[in-house]
């Protein structure tokens, strides 16, 4: 990765979350604050209707019912001081106690009565839209999730080169969850106070013009306050979403790296590192949180102001109105109704609240989506190839047809669209470099002007001093990257015209890496080749000499593998990855540095195995152990990119060159 860094130009390094414990310096020279992009919103919309049409259409009529009620019981305070209380107190006057309280009592029941039905409807309306907000939510975000990892699947070697691995991981982490947030919660609640809102002041105007008027520009005045506060923060919820990737993406490092920590004794430089970033994080996820805190007390007091100007205002218009003092232009007021409207304020302030509460989530949640989408909109592996690998067959005259049974036979089926017709040419695993020159950036070259080739059956070695470009010649060959300039033949066809899938399916590779996934022993063989069967995974691992280790296992091939194998000793690992090329019976085979974790005894036996492995394929091995490449057609002898020695070891060995020094000397590269 350092290496990577390293060529890279400073724009994307300053994008790049910090890595290797080396974290983004403070203050000087740090990137503007990233920002969600424009049209995020839409996007992530279409994403949470898509195949939801109707649910959501039951969602808002739910929401607008359930606004509904909460009005109602509102509007119900008026009423009952108005239509109930008041006419029972001046029934109680001219005709006695007994009468007022029957004729309130019978009112009262009534509406009470109704507001019961009210309610009941409001609360099966919230939990109907809640329980399918809640299906919507999480179907949107599976559908976020298959579309990331699908997406993940189609992309070139080279995104995950200079991608931070913990920072894909937290797209499927926190930013889906980030999303989660955003579409379950904050926006039905919008939807509802923005509902509840409006028709709080269509009833507040039909009561009373001025003091609604007085309210709207409370409110006005609360959604400009909450603007500035929230406005301010929501900007830092990007920074912080990377922030948070940088973190986990540190904390994986640490621990797949957690032996190495431990022999360098790196635990202290190890936390002071982990310290910056997350001083970082703490630094932006303040500023994007800090303000949410102070909001509800600012807006809680505007509230308060609004609710004793309203008592005052009420209360003067209502004793002007009883004694009969006529101001022009000034509603009627009951006591009923200023009561309703302070009731009424009180709702509208702490509605207004929950709207402005929800920006900050809606902000990271628009962060979150945004780095969504831009895993998303990652340029996929181009793969303009059209020439595919067909089973085929050897017809009455000897051509080569295609045919739908497995017949053990290949061919590349290619289409010429000039003349419009159809060859096959048999699968057989003949490579040819032709002057090719390479380099992962553009400007520094690895490799100049390689040329060799390798006829089927034939064994090409590989050596020279770490970083000469061994294995970039294989990554050439699988079609990792592609080359600029010269060509490459697989059985005479440029493999630009090859379709990827087909030509690495071609292909065995055995790296020095090994990935072991999640699985049993045979799993991890079959890998290789679907449908193998179980017999033919454990031929497989007699070839590579991995069957007597792997019987001693507690389980014998049922042994489950978890966290890349860590049971096994690395050379064991080696050895099931030999094996699982070894199923998939490819006509080329790569053996990079496959050998180099086992013991010199065992890898005698493997050779054994893999000369009959070998046999009638083409391979291309790399190896340190010169004894290994010993018996190769041809040996290159690479130094900085570039072939400078090539021939079989008794020709090298008498050139008296490189090789030879290697040979005699060192014996080991190294
Ligand atoms: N993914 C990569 N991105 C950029 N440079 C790379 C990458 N992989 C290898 N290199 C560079 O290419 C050169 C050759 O590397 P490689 O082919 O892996 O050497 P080796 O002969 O040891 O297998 C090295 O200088 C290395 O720094
Ligand atoms: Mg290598």
């Amino acid at each position: 990765m350092s290496e990577t860094n390293k060529e890279m130009n400073k724009d994307e390094m300053k994008n790049m979350p910090p890595m290797n414990g080396k974290p983004n310096g403070k203050g000087a020279g740090r990137p503007p604050m990233p920002k969600a992009k424009k049209g995020t919103f839409g996007r992530l919309m279409k994403y949470v209707f898509n195949g939801h049409k109707y649910q959501l259409i039951v969602v808002a009529v739910c929401i607008l019912l359930s606004a509904c009620t909460s009005i109602a019981a509102s509007a119900s305070t008026q009423m009952i001081i108005d239509d109930v209380i008041t006419p029972g107190i001046q029934v109680g006057k001219v005709l006695g106690f007994e009468a007022g309280m029957d004729s309130v009592w019978g009112d009262l029941m009534g509406i009470v009565t109704m507001m019961i039905v009210v309610f009941a409807f409001g609360i099966a309306a919230s939990f109907t839209y809640q329980r399918i907000m809640a299906v919507v939510t999480q179907r949107t975000l599976m559908n976020f999730r298959n579309d990331m990892f699908n997406k993940m699947q189609t992309l070139p070697v080279k995104f995950f080169d200079t991608h931070a691995h913990g920072d894909i991981m937290s797209t499927y982490t926190n930013d889906t969850d980030a999303i989660r947030m955003l579409v379950g919660q904050s926006l039905p609640l919008i939807f509802q106070s923005s509902l509840t809102v409006c028709s709080l002041i269509i009833m507040m105007l039909k009561y009373s013009l001025w003091l609604a008027l007085a309210v709207a520009a409370f409110v006005l005045i609360m959604l400009k306050v909450s603007g500035k506060v929230a406005g301010s923060s929501s900007k830092y919820m990007m920074a912080q979403q990377r922030a948070l990737a940088a973190e986990e993406g540190f904390v994986e490092e640490m621990m797949e790296g957690q032996k190495v920590v431990k022999v360098f004794c790196h635990e202290t430089q190890s936390k002071e590192d982990f310290d910056k970033i997350n001083e970082e994080l703490f630094e932006v996820s303040e500023k994007a949180n800090r303000n949410a805190n102070i909001l509800m007390p600012i807006l809680g007091n505007i509230g308060n102001i609004m609710y004793v100007s309203l008592a005052l205002i009420g209360s003067i218009l209502v004793y002007l109105e009883v004694s009969n003092v006529y101001l022009f232009g000034v509603d009627k007021l009951s006591i009923g109704i200023v009561v309703t409207f302070l009731g009424m304020s009180r709702q509208l302030s702490q509605t207004v609240a929950q709207i402005s509460n929800q920006v900050a989530i809606i902000a990271m949640g628009l962060a979150g989506a945004s780095r969504v989408f831009e895993l998303i909109d990652e340029e996929p592996e181009q793969d303009e190839g059209y020439v595919t690998l067909v089973n085929a067959e050897k017809d009455a005259n000897g051509n080569i047809v295609e045919t739908e049974k497995h017949t053990g036979m290949w061919a590349w089926k290619h289409f010429h669209a000039a003349d419009g017709t159809t060859t096959y040419t048999e699968l057989k695993g003949d490579v040819q470099l032709e002057n090719v020159d390479f380099g992962y950036t553009e400007e520094k070259l690895v490799l100049n002007d390689i040329s060799l080739y390798a006829k089927p059956g034939q064994k090409i070695a590989f050596v020279g001093a770490t970083g000469a470009g061994k294995t970039t010649i294989t990554n050439l060959i699988n079609r990792f990257y592609d080359i600029p300039d010269g060509k490459i033949r697989y059985d005479g066809i440029n493999i630009n015209k090859i379709k990827k899938a087909d030509l690495r399916r071609s292909l065995g590779v055995v790296l020095q890496e090994v990935n072991l996934f999640t699985g049993t022993v045979m799993d991890n063989i079959r890998y290789g080749c679907l449908d193998a069967t179980d017999e033919e995974c454990i031929a497989a691992a007699k070839l590579a000499n991995a069957h007597s280790f792997i019987t001693r296992l507690p389980e014998g091939y049922n042994t489950m593998l978890t966290g890349n194998g860590a049971s096994l000793s690395q050379g064991q690992r080696q050895l099931i990855s030999i094996a699982r090329a070894a199923v998939a019976d490819p006509p080329v085979m790569i053996l990079d540095e496959a050998t180099s974790s086992i013991d010199t005894r065992t890898e005698a036996l493997v050779q054994d195995g893999m000369d009959n492995l070998m046999n009638g394929r083409t391979v291309f091995v790399i190896a340190h152990r010169l004894s290994t490449v010993r018996n190769s057609k041809a040996i290159m002898v690479l130094d900085h990119g570039r072939i400078i020695e090539r021939g079989d070891h008794d020709q090298l060995i008498a050139k008296k060159g490189v090789y030879y020094q290697l040979y005699t000397g060192a014996f080991e590269l190294e």
